[in-house]
């Protein structure tokens, strides 16, 4: 990431237009005109305090949930009630916390072929096993991890399968949404390492959430700042982090005294 990248010019693959989204009996907007442009390559940071909406808006880009107002795209199609095959396959989803994203009854190799299976890709039945081992590979386990049940790994290696069965598809984008947090901090690490090296590997664009903008700073050149459901701020990680504009960015910032420093200067 040293090199600033050319994104300017790239077609979004996923958008945002004027999205707000109010909840029955809320005084506030969740989200309030949150325009978001998600382009091949870029992967985008979403930060901002709890409550700001950052899970708001992942929920809308991955179509689960309808804005009141504006629209979202998907390669400059309005994403419509019934999402598109196509759509599905290419925008996949990592949430918190594995240990409830994962079936209990199923074993690994069914939850990962699990979305081969609903969006009828993936061949027969031994392709699909081979795609399978594929991705559990492709994540740090063995594809004889596919025989076993989620109750059986850790908290880092079930977030692995999690991963593994958004792979599996062959998706463009992947939306995460803290996806380390629920682990425990010397799995942290091995988890971004992984995401970052699926970013280079496979030219995944990952759009992730997070509060942590150590985080951020590692996997994603562009980053947004929400506050109360709006955008505060916007732009190159290295600017906002270095030279944050808005007076919430740099409160976010002297909130995280182990935020190191060589990072920063990195990007
Ligand atoms: N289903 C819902 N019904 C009612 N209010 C909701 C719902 N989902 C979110 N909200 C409200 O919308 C606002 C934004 O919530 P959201 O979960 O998007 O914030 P967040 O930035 O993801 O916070 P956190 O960092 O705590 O996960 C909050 O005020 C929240 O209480
Ligand atoms: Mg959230």
């Amino acid at each position: 990431m040293s090199e600033p990248m050319p994104a300017e010019g790239r077609e979004p693959i996923l958008s945002g237009h004027q999205l707000t989204r109010q909840f029955a009996g809320r005084s506030h907007r969740a989200l309030d005109g949150v325009d978001v442009a998600v382009r091949p390559g870029v992967s985008l940071g979403i930060v901002g305090e709890s409550g700001a909406g950052k899970s708001t808006l992942l929920r809308l880009l991955l179509g689960v949930d309808r804005p009141t107002s504006g629209e979202v795209r998907f390669a400059g199609q309005p994403l419509d009630r019934a999402r598109s095959r196509e759509f599905r396959r290419q925008v996949q989803v990592v949430f918190q916390d594995p240990r409830s994203s994962l079936n209990p009854r199923m074993s690994v190799a069914s939850i990962v072929a699990e979305p081969l299976r609903s969006l009828r890709i993936g061949g027969d039945r031994a392709a699909r096993s081979a795609r399978v081992a594929e991705v559990l590979t492709a994540v740090g386990l063995r594809p004889e991890d596919g025989r076993r049940y989620p109750h059986e790994f850790s908290g880092g290696q079930r977030q692995r399968i999690a991963i593994a069965r958004a792979l599996a598809p062959a998706p463009r984008v992947l939306l995460a949404d803290e996806p380390v947090s629920a682990l425990d901090v010397s799995v942290r690490l091995q988890i971004i390492d992984l995401l970052r090296d699926l970013v280079d590997r496979l030219g995944l664009t990952l759009v992730l959430v997070s509060h942590d903008l150590a985080i951020v700073s590692q996997l994603c050149p562009e980053v947004l700042v929400m506050r109360h459901g709006r955008v505060v701020e916007r732009g190159a990680t290295a600017d906002v982090l270095t030279r944050p504009v808005d007076g919430y960015t740099r409160a976010l910032l002297a909130a995280i005294p182990q935020l190191p420093t060589d990072l920063v200067e990195e990007q």
